[in-house]
């Protein structure tokens, strides 16, 4: 039997309750889940939780070891993200976790796709080596998503050589439901 279990972001272990409530049964998504860590977590909480990756193998390892039969709770999807498109449609998730794999052309998926109260919480990788190269710029995320949605936690922090603007992000935002906040 497995001793040691895989360890979520710091973020999922902190916010994961907060974003399994507000998902109210919906499922959530793990956007690029590599071996589950996040998504199990949340498959733990409650959630259901639709894994998506280009690469499930990780996953596959991680949910054998866990239990012979994978629960009808922690669903996956091999998809690449880069080349194929996005295969969720308006309001059909709960929540969504995105942890240190940025690839912006998803931002306006995750806002349609996103239920009105559902959370999105996003990380980047860390600042260490040259990985300041495929951050994102300060303000860049918060323009992405200031529209539709309102942030709880947006913590950034600088990195890399004082010349370039690069930042690590902890996003913990909220969809707006525009219908409310237009009246
Ligand atoms: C650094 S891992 C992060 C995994 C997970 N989110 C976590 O926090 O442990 C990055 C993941 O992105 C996936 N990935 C990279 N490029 C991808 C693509 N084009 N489409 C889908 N997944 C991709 C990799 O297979 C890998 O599992």
């Amino acid at each position: 039997m497995r001793v040691d279990k895989p360890v979520p972001s710091v973020l999922v272990r902190r916010f994961g309750s907060r974003l399994a409530d507000a998902a109210a049964g919906m499922p959530v998504l793990d956007v690029a889940c590599g071996s589950g860590r996040n998504a199990i977590f949340l498959f733990q909480l409650g959630c259901t939780v639709i894994c998506i990756d280009r690469d499930l193998t990780r996953l596959r390892t991680e949910q054998h070891t866990m239990c012979n039969e994978v629960p009808a709770r922690l669903r996956s999807q091999q998809i690449d993200l880069v080349k194929e498109p996005w295969p969720f449609g308006a309001c059909t998730v709960g929540g969504i976790v995105n942890v240190h794999f940025l690839l912006p052309k998803l931002f306006p998926f995750f806002e349609s796709s996103l239920s009105p109260g559902g959370y999105l919480m996003l990380e980047t990788v860390p600042g260490c080596g040259g990985n300041y190269l495929e951050l994102p710029r300060a303000g860049e995320l918060r323009v992405a998503f200031g529209k539709a949605f309102d942030f709880e936690l947006y913590k950034k922090r600088k990195v890399g050589p004082m010349s370039c603007d690069a930042v690590t992000i902890q996003i913990l935002a909220r969809r707006r439901n525009e219908k409310l906040s237009r009246h």
